[in-house]
């Protein structure tokens, strides 16, 4: 038996990151601040300058990650003067100069969205969280957030035509196939790359605070009780939260002293939680 531990930092985490041993962290998920878009609550860059900014912390949260860890980046771009800023697209592309792979992305739909009205444009009811990585080899327990079959189970698995039981190949020669067959008689079955999730969160302290769902299924599927979660932009300590109530070791780092305090409480109700998890090494303080 051991104590999993979630500890909050204060500063930058540029500086705080320098203190860890390079390969200490196995998932870093974090959601960054976009740009000038909340610059009126806790700062921003602006867009042309995000890139060169990020790119030193980045250099970071690649030391520190393992050579099997995975990297989720939740981010979004805002439109400015009728067009979409491309700074994300820019980081992208600048990442995987700096060594990232990348890997895949993942769209949240936030499925409480409530309407709006602009001239041009219909309501962001979508962000990315973009999974980096830095070998191909990256730890991944697809069982661990998979769905029920749902609808699917009742209709379509009750009317299978010829194509369905056997292996059939995409007829517009697009290379793939399947086989609907395969999951006959079966209760769950794997999640696609869209989270569909309420953005309702009970920490109304921050203004950008992550759905606990959003985190917690990231670490799921990236993590194995005892291993060692990063959020380098904590805000208000939710994924530090809920990596403790999941038996995962975490830390946060967080700019503004405000929120340092806020995440702080939010570990507290559990940090002195009991977990049976395998011990894993703590991280290698420099
Ligand atoms: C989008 S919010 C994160 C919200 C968080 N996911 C949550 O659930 O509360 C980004 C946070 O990053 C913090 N921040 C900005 N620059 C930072 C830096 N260089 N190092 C650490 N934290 C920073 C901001 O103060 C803000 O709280």
């Amino acid at each position: 038996m051991r104590i999993t531990t979630a500890e909050i930092k204060h500063g930058d985490c540029l500086d705080v990151l320098r203190e860890y041993a390079d390969n200490t962290f196995d998932l870093i998920v974090t959601s960054p601040p976009y740009a000038d878009r909340r610059k009126h609550t806790y700062g921003g860059v602006p867009p042309e300058k995000y890139v060169d900014w990020f790119l030193p912390r980045s250099e970071q949260f690649l030391r520190v990650l393992k050579p099997t860890g995975t990297f989720i980046l939740n981010i979004k771009e805002k439109a400015e003067n009728g067009e979409r800023h491309t700074f994300v697209i820019e980081l992208i592309l600048a990442l995987r100069r700096q060594g990232w792979l990348w890997t895949e992305e993942f769209i949240w739909h936030k499925k409480n969205c409530y309407p709006g009205k602009w001239p041009n444009r219909f309501r962001d009811a979508w962000e990315r969280c973009l999974q980096f990585n830095k070998t191909r080899r990256f730890k991944m327990r697809q069982e661990a957030v998979m769905v029920p079959m749902g609808d699917w189970k009742e209709t379509r698995m009750k009317s299978l035509g010829k194509n369905d039981v056997i292996r059939f190949n995409s007829q517009v020669g697009s290379g793939f196939g399947k086989n609907i067959a395969n999951w006959l008689y079966r209760e769950m079955a794997y999640p696609t790359n869209v989270l569909h999730l309420a953005t309702e969160c009970s920490n109304k302290r921050h203004s950008a605070a992550f759905p606990e769902a959003l985190p917690e299924w990231f670490i799921k599927l990236f993590t194995d009780e005892g291993d060692w979660v990063l959020d380098p932009f904590v805000g208000s300590g939710t994924t530090c939260a809920v990596a403790l109530r999941l038996g995962r070791n975490s830390v946060g780092i967080e700019l503004v002293r405000e929120y340092v305090e806020l995440a702080r409480q939010s570990i507290e109700p559990a940090t002195a939680t009991l977990f049976e998890t395998p011990t894993n090494h703590a991280p290698d303080q420099r």
